[in-house]
């Protein structure tokens, strides 16, 4: 596994970082669970990212129970705040940047985590007083720094601009070969700003390791099947993409990789990126995946992989 400085932070976290949104607490049971997040230290992964939300304290309650025994910092452990909580805990106002943190903490069983990020632009809510608590929390200890997930370009930029607060040093948008809209704005001002990428959904949520035929319905054990953990995949089962998706096939097998592993070097192609997030429901997956750090590829075959899937995406359906 090989490691890279999370902007202009001390962290150095692992290429691939293991999620836990649907699965783990949710969607995966927990022995399964636990041989995940155990594959992952075995194969160097320091780099945990979970969310209050992710089944509403769950992800973070199998993770403070699951992490339990394992040196504090022996891992880099990220969370984030915005999304509901209950009818009134919800957004970035000052009260919930600090109530939310200490919630996590608890369920977390630790005392700090290194990353706090907001988990969305909050327009309700001043952006002074959302980064004037999150300073406070770093000068709390509570967290040691913050990032966001998802923000537009003009709302990062007026955070950079402001003075007297704690900087940020990631942004966690969605990214890979299906999804690459940050490439327009939010990674050259991220780039020119000590503030790295942390991207989810690399592997557009299975669809790139290639399993999904288009003309079969989907396998029975994967996330396009499963009641509690498929509701977000319209976008990415369309025909035309899954049809593209078999054509990267061949191409991955030129550069020496799996499907899976090439497309997750090709997201940690981009010097911005410090990390891959992956999600995994077997360990195996963790194990194939985390095989992609490190790999060199020849860019051309990205090139080729590029082409094919942004043709099959200009004829989406509206
Ligand atoms: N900030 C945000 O708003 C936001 C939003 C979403 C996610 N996230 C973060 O990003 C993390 C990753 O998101 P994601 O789970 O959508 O990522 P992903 O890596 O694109 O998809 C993960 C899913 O793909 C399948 N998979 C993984 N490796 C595979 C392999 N080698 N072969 C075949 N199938 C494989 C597994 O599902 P099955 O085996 O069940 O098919 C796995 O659960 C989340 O856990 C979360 O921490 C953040």
């Amino acid at each position: 596994m090989q490691y890279r400085k999370l902007g202009n932070s001390d962290l150095e976290v692992s290429e691939i970082a293991l999620g836990s949104w649907l699965t783990y607490g949710v969607g995966v049971e927990a022995d399964q669970a636990r041989a995940c997040l155990d594959e992952a230290f075995d194969q160097g992964i320091n780099f945990i990212d979970t969310a209050n939300v992710y089944g509403r304290g769950a992800a973070e309650r199998f993770l403070g129970q699951a992490l339990q025994g394992r040196p504090r910092d022996s891992y880099i452990l990220a969370i984030k705040l915005f999304f509901p909580m209950s009818e009134t805990d919800r957004g970035l106002s000052a009260g919930q940047v600090e109530k939310q943190l200490d919630a996590s903490l608890e369920r977390l069983r630790t005392d700090h985590v290194d990353l706090y990020q907001c988990h969305r632009y909050d327009a309700d809510t001043p952006l002074e007083e959302t980064m004037h608590a999150l300073t406070r929390a770093i000068d709390s200890g509570k967290t040691r720094y913050i990032g966001f997930s998802e923000w537009p370009a003009d709302k990062i930029k007026a955070a950079i601009d402001m003075a007297g607060v704690a900087r940020f040093v990631s942004s966690q948008p969605q990214y890979s070969l299906v999804w690459r809209a940050p490439e327009d704005d939010v990674i050259p001002l991220c780039a020119a700003n000590g503030i790295s990428q942390i991207v989810w959904s690399p592997l557009g949520q299975g669809v790139l390791s290639g399993k999904y035929d288009p003309d079969r319905p989907p396998p029975r054990d994967s996330r396009a099947a499963s009641q509690e953990m498929g509701g977000f995949m319209d976008r990415l089962m369309q025909p035309d993409l899954l049809r593209a998706v078999q054509e990267l096939k061949p191409i991955a097998d030129d550069a020496g990789l799996t499907l899976p592993q090439f497309a997750l070097a090709w997201v940690l192609r981009e010097p911005n990126v410090a990390a891959a997030i992956i999600g995994a429901s077997r360990p195996e997956q963790v194990r194939e995946n985390a095989a992609a750090s490190g790999a060199i590829v020849d860019t051309r075959l990205f090139e080729r992989a590029e082409a094919i899937i942004d043709r099959a995406l200009a004829t989406e359906p509206a």
